[in-house]
Order: C-alpha cells, then structure tokens, then sequence
C-alpha cells in the first residue's frame, strides 16, 4: 500500500506549515551551501511544491529543483516560485531509493514525509548521504505531541487510537510514525553529521478552523479504522471538537543535518 494525499489538504496546510518552520534552521544551511552555483536541491515527497515555495526563495543564488513525488498530478502544480529557480519533476516511487542520484545534488529535503518511512529506509537515506557528501533537511515531522487548550475528557483516547493507526506500514515497512524526527537526528549522527533539531509546532487558534476540522475528521477516521467499537463516542467527540475555540497545538520537528566535510 502507497500513501495517496489530497492537493486540497496540502494547501490548506502550506500556509500554517510555512509560518511554523523555524527560521533559525536557515543560517547554518545557507551558510554550508555557500558558493554552490546553481545549487542542486532534491526535494522528496514535494507534493505540490510547498517545499519549493518555503525554501528556494530563502536560499541564496540560482537553483535547480529536483522534485520526486509518485503523484504526477500533485506534481504538476509546482512551478519555480522566482525566476533564478529550475524545476525537474521525478515521477518515481520513493521505495527504490537506489535511483535517487544524490551525487548530483548538493541538498536534499523533504516536508511532510518522514512519519511515512521506516528506520531501515532513513537509515538507507542517511548512509547514501553521507557517501555523496550532501546536506539534509526534512521539515515538519510530526512529534506526536498534540494538545488542545481547553481540553476534553474525550482527547487522549481518540489520539491513542489514531497513533496507533499512524504507525502502520505506509509502503515503506513499519512507518517510524512520530518518532522519525528524532530517528533522524540520530541516524544522521551516526554518520558523523553535525545535526540541529527545532520545534516547528501548528499553533492553531479558531482563525484556523478549516485546518482544524480537517484534522478531527482525519483523526476520527483514522481512529475508528483501529478501534470501530468507539465509533460512536469518536463521533461525539468530533462534533465537540468541531465547536471548540482556544487553542490546538501539534508538535513537529525539523531537523537539519551537515557533512563532516564540504
Ligand atoms: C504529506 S505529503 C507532503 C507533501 C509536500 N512535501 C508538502 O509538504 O506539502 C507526502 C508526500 O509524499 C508522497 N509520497 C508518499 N509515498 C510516496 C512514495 N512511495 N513515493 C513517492 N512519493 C510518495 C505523496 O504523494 C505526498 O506528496
């Protein structure tokens, strides 16, 4: 089984993902990648170019874009956000990671993707980076840390529930879930990387709410596939949730990772 995303869903959440990116993670990378002209960047999972549209125009100089994604569709509807910016779309399948050709880019990233793979997957990547020399950046990995300010006696056990269902398989193996930020960070050391980690968490007011009620519905759905018998009070649950004001916090990680050598 593969992981099908919605275009409509990434684009509700481009904007909250972009102002929850940690900018301090920029500095060291522009930094490392300095007189790399063009700079070649692969950019994994891209979606539809959130990543692209983050990132290339706070990086300096002219740049090619590599963007892989299985979804030719979602593909499709990254364009160059800046006239100094090339783009190449990969149709491919992130599962045969052997054909990635790491030894022609400098930097690879990816937003959103890391919940999605398995520790002998990341372990694959870190190794092949590390042999090519090239730096790595995955954003917004989720923490599996979600909080809602005020909350409701009905919360943890429809997010039990749904982290429970987070970590199956998603193609790629047993999915390392929440825990692929930190996997990273560690996997990436191993390698002899130098590694920073920052918070990159959703801070959801009710100015959100489309975003917000498409994660209850998500969560729900996710939440009854693993436990059908609590449908009913998932059900009840959504719709309280659905009409909640305060706060909804969910934790994510970005890790950045550095060669030893340039
Ligand atoms: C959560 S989305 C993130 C998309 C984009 N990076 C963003 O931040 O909006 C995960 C992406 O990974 C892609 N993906 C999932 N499994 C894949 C696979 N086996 N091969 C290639 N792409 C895959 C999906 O098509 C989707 O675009």
């Amino acid at each position: 089984m593969t992981e099908l995303f919605d275009a409509d869903w990434l684009a509700l959440r481009e904007p909250v993902d972009h102002r929850s990116r940690p900018a301090a993670l920029l500095a060291p990378l522009t930094e490392w990648l300095r007189r790399q002209e063009p700079l070649q960047v692969l950019d994994l999972g891209s979606g539809r170019g959130s990543n692209l549209r983050y990132l290339a125009p706070r990086l300096p100089g002219r740049q090619h874009w590599w963007l892989l994604d299985h979804d030719a569709g979602l593909l499709a509807e990254a364009q160059p956000p800046a006239p100094q910016v090339e783009v190449t779309p990969l149709v491919r399948d992130l599962r045969e990671p052997d054909g990635l050709q790491l030894d022609r880019v400098h930097l690879v990233t990816g937003s959103a993707l890391l919940d999605l793979v398995s520790e002998d997957w990341l372990a694959a990547l870190a190794a092949a980076c590390a042999a090519n020399n090239n730096a790595a950046l995955f954003a917004l990995n989720v923490d599996g840390h979600i909080s809602w300010e005020p909350g409701d006696p009905g919360d943890a056990a429809v997010l039990a529930a749904f982290h429970e269902h987070h970590a199956g398989d998603k193609g790629f193996g047993p999915a390392l879930g929440t825990r692929a930020g930190q996997r990273m960070c560690d996997l990436f050391a191993e390698q002899g990387y130098t590694v920073a980690c920052m918070p990159s968490p959703w801070q959801l007011s009710t100015a959100d709410r489309p975003l917000r009620q498409a994660l209850s519905d998500g969560w729900v759905a996710a939440a009854c596939e693993q436990r059908p018998d609590l449908a009913e009070h998932f059900a009840g649950w959504r719709r309280r949730c659905n009409a909640r004001s305060g706060t909804l916090r969910v934790g994510h990680l970005d890790v950045l990772a550095l060669p030893p050598e340039r």
